[in-house]
C-alpha cells in the first residue's frame, strides 16, 4: 500500500480575498452551476481500476462548491504580464491588442515579441550572440519530437510511476485550488497545455496563463487549442523560465505545476519566484516524481544524488519533507500532500 500523506482540504487563508468581491467594478455573471465540480465531493482513488497504487484525494467539503463570478477577461489579458528583468508591467499592455507585434517594458524598454503562438517573455529574447543551454531535463522538452509525442503516449506512461491520470489529477488539484477560483492561474511548465485547457474549459478562472520554456510545447499547445475550438479569450500563452516569471509581485492567485519540478534547473529559485508572484493567500499546487522510497534500500543513491542530478539535470530525488522545507523557506505555508508510489501532489499557501 502506498504511503498516504495528509490528505486534507485546502482551507481559505484567513482574510484571503476571493476574486468575485475583490474588484468594485461591475462584472458579468457568466458561470453556470457546475455540477461536475459539486459532484466531485470525494474522490476515492483507491477504488480505481488504474494500475497505479492507491491515492486518496483530498477531502472535499459536503457543501456545494461556491460559484466564482468570473470577470470578463479580454481587456485585461495582457495586463498581468510583466518584464522578467524589472518585474514592472509591460508598457501599454492594457490597451495593446492580442495581435500586437510586441510588448515593451516601461522601465528598461526591452521589447518582447509576439511569436504568433505565444509571447516570448524570456530574459534573453532578442539577444543575437548569447544563447544559454539549460540542463538536459529542460532541453529535452524543447525538441519538436518530444513536444509532438508528449500527449500521444509520453504523458500517459506516468501512470506507471503512480500518477493517477489526467482527470483525477485535475480533480485533486481543484480541491486545493478552490480558494483561488475566479482569479488568475498560471499553469507553470504547462507542456502541451493539457491542464491549461482543462482550466480554461472549467471556467473557474478569469485568466489562465499557460507558461513553458519550450517553444515547441507552446506551439503544440496552440494547435490543441485550435483543434478543440477553445476560446483564447481567457488564455495567454507565454514562454518564460520558471525561475524568472514575467509577473508583478503578488499579482497571481494560483500557480499550478503538473509533473514539472523534477525538470526545473533549480527548484529553489523556481519556488522562490512562484512565492514572489503569488498574492497573500494564493496557492501553489504541484505534482512531481519522488524517489525517497529508494534511499533506505540503496543508501548509495542518497549519497550519489547530487551527482545524478548533475548528470541528468533533474531533481527527481526530492522527498515530501524536502518539498515542505523548500516551500517554508520560500514563505509558503500550510503544506499538504498526497503520495502514491513515486507520485506526489502537494499544495502550499502564500503566507498572509
Ligand atoms: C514533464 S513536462 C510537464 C507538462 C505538463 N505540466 C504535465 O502535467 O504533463 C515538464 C515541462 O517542464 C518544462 N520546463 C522544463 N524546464 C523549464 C524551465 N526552466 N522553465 C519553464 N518550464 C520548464 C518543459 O518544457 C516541459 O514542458
Amino acid at each position: 500500500m502506498a504511503a498516504l500523506g495528509t490528505a486534507t482540504t485546502p482551507a481559505a487563508a484567513p482574510g484571503a480575498p476571493r476574486c468575485y468581491n475583490r474588484h468594485p467594478r461591475p462584472r458579468h455573471h457568466i458561470a453556470a452551476r457546475r455540477n461536475r465540480v459539486a459532484s466531485a465531493r470525494r474522490l476515492d482513488l483507491c477504488a480505481s481500476a488504474s494500475p497505479s497504487p492507491a491515492v486518496t484525494a483530498p477531502d472535499i467539503p459536503d457543501e456545494a462548491v461556491e460559484e466564482p463570478l468570473v470577470e470578463p477577461a479580454a481587456e485585461t489579458k495582457l495586463r498581468k504580464l510583466a518584464c522578467p528583468i524589472c518585474y514592472y508591467p509591460l508598457a501599454g499592455s492594457s490597451d495593446q491588442s492580442d495581435d500586437a507585434s510586441s510588448l515593451e517594458c516601461s522601465t528598461c524598454k526591452k521589447s518582447y515579441p509576439n511569436k504568433q503562438d505565444y509571447w516570448d517573455l524570456t530574459v534573453s529574447v532578442g539577444s543575437i550572440e548569447y544563447s544559454e543551454s539549460m540542463p538536459a531535463a529542460t532541453e529535452l522538452f524543447r525538441t519538436p519530437l518530444v513536444s509532438f509525442l508528449y500527449e500521444r503516449g509520453w504523458r500517459q506512461n506516468f501512470i506507471w510511476g503512480g500518477f493517477p491520470g489526467l482527470e483525477r489529477e485535475f480533480e485533486m488539484a481543484k480541491t486545493y485550488l478552490k480558494p483561488t477560483f475566479g482569479g488568475t492561474i498560471v499553469d507553470a511548465s504547462c507542456g502541451s497545455g493539457l491542464f491549461s485547457r482543462l482550466f480554461v474549459k472549467s471556467g473557474l478562472y478569469s485568466l489562465v496563463v499557460a507558461l513553458d520554456f519550450s517553444e515547441n510545447m507552446l506551439k503544440q499547445c496552440n494547435e490543441y487549442i485550435k483543434q478543440e475550438n477553445i476560446s483564447d479569450e481567457r488564455l495567454a500563452l507565454v514562454r518564460a523560465d520558471i525561475s524568472r516569471l514575467p509577473f508583478v509581485s503578488g499579482s497571481i492567485d494560483a500557480v499550478h505545476a503538473g509533473a514539472a519540478i523534477h525538470c526545473w534547473p533549480s527548484p529553489a529559485c523556481a519556488v522562490a519566484d512562484i512565492s514572489r508572484v503569488l498574492r497573500p493567500g494564493g496557492v501553489f499546487v504541484a505534482s512531481t516524481f519522488v524517489a525517497d522510497v529508494i534511499p533506505p534500500v540503496i543508501p548509495v543513491l542518497r549519497i550519489g544524488r547530487p551527482y545524478i542530478s548533475q548528470i541528468t539535470g533533474n531533481n527527481t530525488f526530492l522527498s515530501e519533507v524536502e518539498f515542505e522545507d523548500l516551500c517554508k523557506a520560500c514563505g509558503l505555508v500550510d503544506f499538504k500532500f498526497v503520495r502514491s508510489g513515486f507520485y506526489i501532489m502537494f499544495s502550499a499557501t502564500k503566507a498572509s
